[in-house]
């Protein structure tokens, strides 16, 4: 049984000090947010993650993971420190080390015996080098290791994700140190790289980077569909059975959004930039996801005019299902356009409500769906959750003062819907000519 700190109970560090001590190893969570560290001692988690609040209770209970603000009471007696703290989106688009300066700042004060510090933030390439001279000038009498461990689960499954891993990547300069991280993770019977830490740093930049090209990818691929008439849906559908390709990352939409991919292709494209590369494609991906946002707004204008003192009801505020996590979430975009177009906005989110309220102002926060279909000029689909897929849609159209259906995540049948009546917008499945004001 070892002696684990995670630094930053957020999505990743919270997940992976839950975890590791279910795995019976003890555990002390080191977050700056007081009201934070308050609630996760009392087995409160602040954030919507399957599985995560009872995980947290039972090793709780068992006094196998606790939670404080005080470095001193995690990091001198730790075998390995963990960083889990945020990166985000700086100015131009870098990522911003603040957190993670302060991080390991604070370690390298309370280091008083021999520790690896393992790094699962995504972080620029190098900064493993980087955290080494700083612990060093720091504590020139500290005894550590640096190891790059990049994460790679998905909010809304973090829990599974982190306990089946398709593979655990690890940077070193020692490999000895690399071993001792990777016996952390024996239990798991999943490929192990250890690699060098800038190769590691690298291939957390480059999977992001990667799944964000193949939804732009569809993404054009859906723009065409619906200029010549094509369903994207099938076409995935018929490449994705294609073994070299894959089904997955293949969903037409409004694009990607969350705390991830966002930042993560824009910090690897800034990284590029200024080490003298061109990243093109890069650049693409962001220039095809920032215009998805705007599909839904161009197609609103198309079918009803001006939108000056429409109310347009949005389906699902979280970036994607079984997260309550809003940041960089399409629909956040989409409001701002819409009431700057002048339209009244009406929104339900099964897990993001709270924090909608209070991130977004101006709008109407309603109880249900069904509550935000009446009266409404159109609906927009923004989240796939399951449970918009088993509305009434009777139900919805009868509520509606008109039928336009903007489902920007294809979770409905075209045909049906227009069956039932509803001008109906897919992403890449095809376009309804309005003539005469009748959809055809
Ligand atoms: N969220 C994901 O799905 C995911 C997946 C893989 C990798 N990552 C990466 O993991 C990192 C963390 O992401 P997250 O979503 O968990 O962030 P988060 O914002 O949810 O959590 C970060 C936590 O760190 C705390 N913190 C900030 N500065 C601190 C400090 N100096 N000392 C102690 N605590 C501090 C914050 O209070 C917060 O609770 C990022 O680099 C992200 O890119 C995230």
């Amino acid at each position: 049984m070892r002696r684990l700190c995670v630094i930053g109970a957020g999505y990743v560090g919270l997940v992976t000090g839950a975890c590791f001590a279910d795995l019976g190893n003890w555990v002390t969570c080191i977050d700056i947010d007081k009201a934070k560290v308050k609630s996760l001692s009392k087995g409160v988690i602040p954030f919507y993650e399957p599985g995560l609040a009872e995980l947290v209770k039972r090793n709780l209970r068992s006094q196998r993971l606790s939670f404080t603000n005080l470095y001193s009471e995690g990091v001198p007696d730790a075998d390995f420190v963990f960083i889990g703290v945020n990166t985000p989106s700086g100015t131009e688009g870098e990522a911003d080390m603040t957190d993670m300066s302060a991080a390991v700042e604070s370690i390298a004060d309370c280091l008083t015996k021999y520790a690896i510090i393992v790094n699962k933030s995504t972080v620029p390439i190098g900064t493993g080098d980087w955290v080494a001279n700083q612990v060093q000038r720091k504590n020139d009498k500290a005894a550590f290791d640096v190891v790059s461990n990049p994460e790679f689960l998905r909010e809304g499954r973090a829990v599974t994700d982190f306990m089946n891993p398709d593979r655990i990547v690890l940077g070193c300069t020692k490999r000895a140190a690399a071993e001792q991280v990777a016996a952390l993770y024996a239990t798991f019977q999943c490929p192990i790289i250890i690699t060098d830490l800038r190769t590691a740093e690298m291939i957390k930049y480059a999977s992001n980077a990667f799944l964000a090209t193949r939804i732009s990818f569809i993404n054009e691929m859906a723009a065409i569909c619906d200029e010549l008439g094509a369903d994207v849906e099938e076409v995935a559908r018929g490449m994705g059975l294609d073994k070299r390709i894959g089904r997955a990352f293949l969903d037409a939409g409004i694009g990607y959004g969350g705390s991830c991919f966002p930042k993560d292709v824009s910090a690897l494209a800034h990284m590029a930039s200024i080490h003298g590369c061109h990243p093109q494609l890069l650049r693409a991906v962001m220039e095809i996801n920032r215009d998805q946002r705007h599909v839904v707004v161009q197609r609103l204008r198309g079918v009803l005019g001006s939108l000056d003192g429409l109310t347009i009801g949005i389906l699902g505020l979280s970036f994607k299902p079984d997260t309550d996590d809003m940041r960089n979430a399409p629909s956040v975009e989409i409001i701002h356009l819409l009431k700057n177009e002048g339209a009244q906005v009406k929104a339900y989110d099964p897990a993001a409500m709270e924090r909608a309220r209070k991130l977004i102002k101006g709008i109407q926060l309603c109880p249900d769906a069904y509550a935000v279909a009446e009266g409404s000029d159109a609906l927009v689909v923004a989240t796939e959750w399951n449970e918009f897929k088993q509305l009434d849609m009777a139900r919805v159209k009868s509520l509606m003062r008109q039928p336009i259906l903007i489902d920007g995540r294809n979770i409905y049948d075209p045909a049906e819907m227009r069956g039932m009546g509803f001008v109906y917008y897919g992403v890449g499945r095809g376009i309804p000519r309005i003539l005469n004001g009748q959809a055809r």
